[in-house]
């Protein structure tokens, strides 16, 4: 079974043909980055027409890359939601047209659904597992007991993890997109204890009791503030590229942290609840390709004698490989969609959260 997965919620305009044995036959990805920069930031008008530009293209290179025509697609998925609303027309409209005019299955997939299902893509995991979900948009923690059964057992209350690090960057005065830029520049970070100490940042949420629903909640635009304030009490003018290296290493320090302290209290949970055979924490997201927050989890599934997972670098920001993934599981469950449905600005992976 082979199907073309569409992706258009954000700032990537990504085409991919996925097969049922895992075959990743083709997976483009076009940033957008170039339109958005000048802005630091997206555009979601911008972002929507450069997607209407450059998707048909992508798709024919991709099925070109895949070496297929039309008929060899046993289905089309798309993403539906959630995301930037104009960007996700594009791309479910440009799957449901396909879909129809080839008389095909149409499958509208939720963007968080294609994250959480990418580790059954690239190794063998078995549900339940535990997820921890790290984007620019959402922070999640996760049970995925089945395909499209999961449930949220903590998010931020603010800010994303992803989108801390991209205003913490900007602050900083690093390019967009912030995240990338501010693990480049904490490389250069020459003496770590002394950067933490200089620079003391907020865990906000982190000492309050495990008694209630929020136990397993985030929280970061407290720390996007402190680090305006750190980067406010620097010497006025350029800022000094030293300054900015310790700077960002103490936040990946913190962030990694936070993290780490909330999958501790979620392992000993999912454990208790689930009782697995064989547990596993699986990490996905863009901001899963950060090295110091990998190692960190590395480290804690070591100590509690769980199997982590994180997919490759490319397929952890956002592809449309895990799109077409992600159909492929649904439709081999029996899911399709009408070509009615609706594109979802919100979206969440369990309706009951
Ligand atoms: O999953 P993704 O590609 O798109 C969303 O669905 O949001 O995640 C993008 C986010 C951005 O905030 C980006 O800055 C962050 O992931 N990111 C990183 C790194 N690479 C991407 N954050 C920290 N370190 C990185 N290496
Ligand atoms: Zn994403």
């Amino acid at each position: 079974m082979k199907i073309l997965g569409i992706e258009t919620s954000c700032d990537e305009t990504a085409a991919a043909i996925v097969s049922d044995d895992k075959t990743i036959h083709a997976n483009l990805v076009l940033s957008q980055l170039k339109e958005h920069k000048a802005f630091g930031g997206v555009v979601p008008e911008i972002a929507a027409r450069a997607h209407i530009n450059h998707l048909d293209t992508l798709i024919r290179a991709a099925m070109d890359d895949a070496n297929i025509n039309f008929n060899d697609l046993d289905a089309v998925a798309a993403t539906c939601g959630p995301g930037l609303i104009g960007g996700v027309m594009v791309g479910m409209m440009a799957g449901k047209a396909i879909a129809a005019a080839r008389n095909l299955p149409f499958i509208a997939v939720n963007h968080l659904e294609g994250h959480a299902l990418t580790p059954r893509l690239t190794d063998n995991v078995e549900f339940p597992y535990l997820l921890l979900l790290v984007s620019g948009g959402h922070t999640q923690i996760l049970v995925a007991e089945d395909v499209g059964c999961y449930k949220r057992w903590g998010t931020t209350l603010d800010d994303a993890a992803g989108e801390c690090f991209d205003k913490s960057a900007k602050i900083m005065g690093l390019p967009y997109p912030g995240g990338p830029e501010l693990e480049k520049i904490a490389l250069e970070c020459e003496n770590t204890e002394k950067a933490i100490k200089r620079f003391p940042l907020p865990r906000p949420l982190m000492n309050k009791p495990e008694k209630d629903h929020e136990n397993l909640n985030f929280s970061f635009s407290g720390l996007k503030t402190a680090m305006r304030n750190h980067v406010e009490k620097l010497p006025s003018g350029d800022l000094q590229r030293k300054d900015i290296a310790d700077l960002a290493y103490a936040f990946q320090i913190t962030v990694a942290d936070v993290l780490t302290k909330r999958c501790h209290r979620a392992i000993q949970r999912f454990i208790k609840t689930y009782n697995p055979t064989n547990p596993s924490l699986v990490v996905s997201g863009g901001v899963a390709a950060n090295k110091t927050i990998r190692n960190a989890l590395n480290k804690l599934a070591e100590e509690q004698n769980i199997t982590t997972y994180a997919p490759p670098l490319h397929l952890c920001s956002d592809n449309a490989a895990m799109i077409a993934w992600a159909g492929i599981e649904r439709l081999q469950k029996g899911y399709s969609d009408p070509f009615d449905f609706k594109a979802k600005p919100r979206w969440p992976l369990d309706p009951t959260a």
